[in-house]
Parts: C-alpha cells; sequence; structure tokens
C-alpha cells in the first residue's frame, strides 16, 4: 500500500520520439491525485494522445511513469493495464469481438469474471451509455457515434482507478454528449480526458494541463487555461478573438 498523500500518476521528465522520428513529447513533467479529473487541452499534434497512451504502457518512452506506485515499464504492464483504462481517440482501435456485447464483456472475462456476470455487466453498462438494444450487433456496422459509445461501456465495465478517454464526445449527438458529461461527473473514479469540447473540460475538469508541441506550457482550472491560451471557441463568435 501507498501512503494515501502519494500522488495517483506521478510523470518525470518524459520524453518520446517515434520510430519515424518525429519527437512528440519533450521532457514531460506531470502529477495527479485521486480527487482530480484532469483535463487535457492543446493543438492537433500537440502530444496528448501521445501522453496518455504512455500511462497503460501502450508506449513506453524515456523517463519515469508511475501510476499508484507503479512503475510503468515491460514487466509491470498487466497490472498496470488492470489499473488504467483508455478509451481511445480512435473506437475501431479499440472494438474487435463480433458481438457489441462480447466486446464489452471481454475485459471483465478477461481479468477472471465469469461469462454470465460479465454478460450481465456489459449490458447493464450499455444501458449507461444508452445503448440497450445494440447487444447483438456487429461493432464494426455501427456508427461512429455508437462505436464511441460501445468502447466507453467496455471500458466502464472494467472499473479501472484511473479512467482516461480521448476526444469522448466526438461523433456524439448532443444528447449523447449530455448523457456522457453526466455520466463522468457521477463515476468516482478519477479522470484524465483529453478534449477539444470546451463545454465538456468546463463540465467535468477539477484543472486543466494545456499541451503545445510536445511540452506541457500551462496549467490550472479550465477557466484560467482556457483563457491564457484563448481556447474558447465561442470568441470568434463574439468577435474578440
Ligand atoms: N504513429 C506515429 N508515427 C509518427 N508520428 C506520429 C505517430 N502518432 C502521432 N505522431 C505525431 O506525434 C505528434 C503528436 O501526436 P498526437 O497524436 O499525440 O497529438 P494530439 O495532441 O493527440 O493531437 P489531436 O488533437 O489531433 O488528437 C504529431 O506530430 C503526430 O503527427
Ligand atoms: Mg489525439
Amino acid at each position: 500500500m501507498q501512503p494515501l498523500s502519494a500522488p495517483l500518476v506521478q510523470v518525470r521528465q518524459l520524453s518520446y520520439t517515434y520510430p519515424d522520428g518525429t519527437r512528440a513529447l519533450d521532457n514531460i513533467n506531470f502529477e495527479m491525485s485521486a480527487g482530480e479529473t484532469v483535463v487535457l487541452l492543446g493543438a492537433n499534434g500537440s502530444g496528448k494522445t501521445t501522453f496518455v497512451l504512455h500511462l497503460n504502457g501502450l508506449l513506453l518512452g524515456q523517463g519515469q511513469v508511475l501510476v499508484a506506485g507503479v512503475s510503468v515499464n515491460k514487466q509491470t504492464l498487466s497490472e498496470v493495464r488492470r489499473r488504467v483504462g483508455i478509451v481511445f481517440q480512435n473506437s475501431d482501435e479499440q472494438l474487435f469481438m463480433t458481438s457489441v456485447l462480447d466486446d464489452v464483456a471481454f475485459g471483465p472475462q478477461n481479468l477472471g469474471m465469469a461469462p454470465q456476470e460479465a454478460f450481465d455487466l456489459a449490458r447493464k453498462m450499455l444501458n449507461r451509455v444508452g445503448l440497450p438494444d445494440a447487444e447483438h450487433k456487429v461493432p464494426y456496422h455501427l456508427s461512429a457515434g455508437e462505436k464511441k459509445r460501445v468502447a466507453i461501456a467496455g471500458i466502464l465495465a472494467m472499473s479501472p482507478d484511473l479512467l482516461i478517454l480521448d476526444e469522448p464526445t466526438v461523433y456524439l449527438d448532443p444528447p449523447g454528449q449530455r448523457t456522457l458529461i453526466g455520466l463522468l461527473r457521477e463515476l468516482p473514479q478519477p479522470k484524465i480526458v483529453v478534449t477539444h469540447d470546451v463545454v465538456l473540460a468546463q463540465a467535468i475538469g477539477t484543472r486543466a494541463v494545456f499541451f503545445e508541441k510536445g511540452t506541457i506550457r500551462g496549467m490550472g482550472t479550465v477557466t484560467e487555461v482556457m483563457n491564457q491560451f484563448g481556447w474558447d471557441p465561442s470568441q470568434a463568435i463574439r468577435g474578440t478573438a
């Protein structure tokens, strides 16, 4: 057991260069505690997705990444992936079973849950994301917003200690966005949410971090960070951009 005061996530001097030579992260230092929902903001290509992929070891860069006291490395991958659930930016990378129900039940079954219990849980999660009638469908045939919902249900079914969502509201219709915001506010887990959606950011973020060219350029409340970096698209409509 780690002491209660220890941060949930500790990242020290993390850098990552993709095989083609793109330096996507450059000396990132980041900490969050278990009570937070941290929103990651920043331009396209600034490194947000690359950063979160390091938090469950899908990418292993130079530097140190600790989640709940566990150092993320090749030896700890299965433990880290039990603790950290990521809803990917691209749902097609997440869904791979031949039915929606199997897909959502896959994670819990993989952790040892009995099939019937896992299917019951999967149905409950599909209900929660507003897809109660999709269980027999082929994930590949779903609409983009439906795929996103299935991916979210699949991660929720795992009850991760840290929930990471990369652009969760993309493709969701406005009622779906509202449902998701309500759901995220209800969920007790600490969260890291990567988003360009300022409504979502303001609704759930207890803190925001701003990425620029692979570095963290600023952090503060969501409003402070959005003001500092001119990150509110409605400014253009009001003529204050
Ligand atoms: N597989 C890859 N190979 C090479 N370069 C990559 C790869 N994936 C991402 N990059 C590059 O790394 C940088 C950071 O990309 P990343 O996807 O982390 O940005 P992002 O902040 O999530 O952007 P967005 O807001 O568009 O999702 C970009 O320059 C991108 O082109
Ligand atoms: Mg991204």
